[in-house]
C-alpha cells in the first residue's frame, strides 16, 4: 500500500512541477492580440460609450461573468442598492473618483475585490488594448452616470501626437497603437495566440493532471465524458474555484489543482476550455 502512496506522491510531484516549469514558461502569454480602435483625441463621449458597449457585449468578455448570476457583480443593473455601475463607481473606494476606480477595477481587479465576491477576474490588459480599456469605462459610466472619460485619456498611453489607429478589425498582427504593439512584444511577438482548445489545455499543463482522449496523466478526474457529468456552469466554477466543490473520490488530492486560472486565463481562453469540455459527452 505504502508503494503505491509513494507511486502516487511522485507522479504528483512531477506534474506539479511541471505544471510549474509551464507556468513559467509561458506566463499569461498567450493574450489575444487586442484589436485596436479607431479613437481620436477628439472622439465624442458618445461615441467612446458606444465603442465600448460593443467590447463589452463582445470581445471583452465581461459578460461571461457578469451578469450572469451570482459570479460577479451585476454592472448594469444594482447591486445590493448601490445603483448601477456608473452611479456606484464613484464611492466605492473612499478617495477614488469613478474613473480611477473603474480603470483599476479592470487593470488590477485584485486591488479591490467587492465584498461578497471571490478575486476571480483578470486583469484586462491582458486581452484589451488601454483605448479599449477607456471605452469600456466611458460605457459602464453611461450606465447611471456621466461619461467622464476624454479622448486624452484615450491618448496618454498611445505614441505621442499618433492618434490610436486601428489596424484591421480581427486581422491577426494588426498592430495600432503603441499599446497594441507594447501587449503584442509581451505577448512574446506571438500574434494571436491560440483559439485551439486543445492546445491551450496542454499549455496550462492541465493534461498534466487530466486524461484527454484517453491520454495524459489520470491525477485528477478525466476529461473524457466530462460534459455528461458537469454543466459549462459547472466546468466554469470548476475551473476557477477549483476547492469549491471537490470531485468524488479525489478527496485526497484536493488542492493540487492550481486556483490561479482566472487570473491567468484571458476571459476568451476561458470560454473556449469551457465550451469544449462541455461538449466532451
Ligand atoms: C472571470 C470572471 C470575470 C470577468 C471575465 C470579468 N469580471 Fe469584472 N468582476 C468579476 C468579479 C467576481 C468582480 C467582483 C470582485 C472584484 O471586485 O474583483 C468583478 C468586479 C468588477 C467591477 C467592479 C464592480 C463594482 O461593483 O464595484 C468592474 C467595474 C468590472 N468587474 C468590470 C469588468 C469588465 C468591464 C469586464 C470585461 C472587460 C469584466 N469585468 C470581466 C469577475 C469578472
Ligand atoms: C496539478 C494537477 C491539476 C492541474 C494542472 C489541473 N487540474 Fe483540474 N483538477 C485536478 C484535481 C485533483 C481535481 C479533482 C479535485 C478537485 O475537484 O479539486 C480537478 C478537478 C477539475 C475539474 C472538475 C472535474 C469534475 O469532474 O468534477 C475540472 C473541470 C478541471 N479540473 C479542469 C481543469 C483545467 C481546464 C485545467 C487547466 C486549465 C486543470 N484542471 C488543471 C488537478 C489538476
Amino acid at each position: 500500500m505504502w508503494k503505491t502512496n509513494l507511486r502516487v506522491l511522485a507522479v504528483v510531484l512531477v506534474v506539479v512541477g511541471f505544471y510549474t516549469m509551464v507556468a513559467h514558461i509561458i506566463p499569461q502569454l498567450e493574450s489575444e492580440v487586442p484589436e485596436a480602435l479607431a479613437l481620436g483625441g477628439n472622439v465624442t463621449p458618445e461615441a467612446l460609450a458606444g465603442a465600448g458597449e460593443k467590447v463589452y457585449m463582445g470581445a471583452g468578455g465581461c459578460t461571461a461573468c457578469h451578469g450572469l448570476g451570482t459570479r460577479a457583480p451585476n454592472l448594469l443593473a444594482d447591486h445590493a442598492g448601490t445603483g448601477l455601475i456608473g452611479a456606484r463607481c464613484g464611492s466605492r473606494k473612499p478617495g477614488t473618483d469613478c474613473k480611477t476606480y473603474l480603470y483599476e477595477s479592470m487593470t488590477e481587479p485584485n486591488k479591490y475585490v467587492v465584498p461578497g465576491f471571490e478575486p476571480i477576474m483578470p486583469d484586462m490588459r491582458r486581452q484589451l488594448a488601454d483605448d479599449q480599456i477607456w471605452a469600456v469605462i466611458a460605457y459602464l459610466q453611461s450606465q447611471g452616470g456621466e461619461i467622464t472619460v476624454t479622448g486624452a485619456d484615450v491618448q496618454a498611453k498611445a505614441a505621442p501626437g499618433d492618434a490610436v489607429a486601428a489596424g484591421a478589425p480581427g486581422s491577426p498582427g494588426a498592430v495600432g497603437s503603441a499599446g497594441a504593439q507594447a501587449a503584442q512584444a509581451a505577448a512574446g511577438a506571438k500574434p494571436g495566440g491560440t483559439t485551439d482548445p486543445r492546445e491551450l489545455l496542454t499549455q496550462n499543463g492541465c493534461v498534466g493532471c487530466h486524461q484527454l482522449e484517453g491520454k495524459g496523466a489520470p491525477i485528477g478526474p478525466t476529461f473524457d465524458g466530462i460534459g455528461k457529468r458537469l454543466t459549462a456552469e459547472q466546468i466554469r466554477k470548476a475551473i476557477l474555484l477549483p476547492n469549491e466543490d471537490v470531485t468524488k473520490g479525489y478527496e485526497t488530492v484536493a488542492g493540487i489543482m492550481p486556483t490561479t486560472f482566472g487570473q491567468t486565463l484571458t476571459a476568451a481562453q476561458l470560454e473556449l476550455i469551457v465550451k469544449f469540455l462541455a461538449e466532451r459527452k
